[in-house]
């Protein structure tokens, strides 16, 4: 395990264009559960699941009704309730001093728990949304949502809330099971994976799309990057070779396929502190 940080640790260095890819397994160490490890939320919950899965298009068919089941006790939804008293740990700590002395220049996070970013992290994609949001399925506009008594507005038999810039249907900022992810966040994570010469995939299982699809793209840029000038996509001119780094308890498809270039395998939250470390000694 030394050499591969102190082998992760050179990489970092030597690297023109870091950025991070993160899940749920980030978040277990703050006492967040993931998905579909063995203490998984959908592991211990298949019925929730499923209501995850029909969630987008009850919403689209009654707005009203969902914010009804959002709000109501027991739903699903209350499961996502307890991430905000979470706190970072050492792992989003780690994310965010290598941004802090360069190295990395962005973390693209499937998490909607905002931790990234109360660990430090200035530069961070919350592909999946954030928890502490809401979103107009208009405009596209995002408001903070303490600023909505979304309880009130239940109890006054006035939801769904609206958007104050077009009054369209606000939404959780959190990406529900086919949902298309919101184009500003698309496009920043993809120019990201072509930009990048190093990948850290950290606590993920790499299995939802089209999120596993940025360590793809950013090993197959070439054609990927031409066909895009094509369409307008300003891209790097000459896309360098990448190297994919995972830290993950499991071996995950990139594994197998050889998509990451090596795994680490164990927890984020005493893996990531030892790279910096490492990365520290050779900065010295
Ligand atoms: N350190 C490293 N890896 C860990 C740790 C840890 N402390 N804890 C768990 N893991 C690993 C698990 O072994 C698993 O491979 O992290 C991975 C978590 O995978 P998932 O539970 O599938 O979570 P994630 O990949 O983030 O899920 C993607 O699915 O349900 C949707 O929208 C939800 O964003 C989520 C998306």
């Amino acid at each position: 395990m030394e050499e591969l940080f102190r082998r992760a640790a050179r990489d970092l260095v030597n690297s023109r264009y870091a950025i991070a890819l993160t899940g749920a397994g980030m978040s277990t160490e703050s006492g967040i559960p993931d998905f579909r490890g063995p203490k998984g939320i959908w592991t211990k919950n298949p019925e929730a699941e499923r209501d995850a899965y029909e969630a987008y298009d009850k919403l689209l068919r009654d707005p009203k009704a969902h914010w009804e089941e959002v709000l109501t006790p027991g739903s699903f939804f209350s499961l996502f309730e307890g991430m905000g008293k979470a706190l970072p740990n050492p792992g989003h700590c780690s994310l965010a001093e290598l941004e802090r002395i360069g190295i990395l220049k962005c973390v693209i996070t499937q998490n909607i728990d905002g931790l990234h970013q109360r660990a430090g992290s200035q530069n961070v994609i919350e592909y999946h949304g954030g928890l502490s949001k809401l979103r107009c399925m208009s405009c596209g506009s995002r408001f903070d949502r303490g600023e909505f008594d979304l309880q009130g507005l239940k109890t006054r038999d006035q939801l769904p809330p609206r958007c104050r810039n077009c009054n369209g249907v606000l939404k959780h900022d959190g990406v529900y099971f086919g949902e298309p992810i919101p184009g500003d966040v698309y496009h920043q994570s993809v120019e990201a994976a072509w930009k990048c010469d190093l990948m850290l995939v950290c606590g993920t299982s790499a299995v939802v799309y089209p999120f596993a699809e940025l360590p793809r793209l950013a090993r197959q840029r070439r054609t990927e990057a031409e066909r895009k000038t094509e369409a307008g996509i300003n891209l790097v001119e000459k896309a360098p070779a990448v190297t994919i780094i995972e830290v993950n308890a499991e071996p995950t498809p990139l594994t197998y396929e050889r998509m990451s270039d090596y795994l680490i395998q164990g927890k984020t939250g005493e893996i990531l502190p030892k790279i910096v470390e490492e990365v520290e000694r050779i900065r010295e």
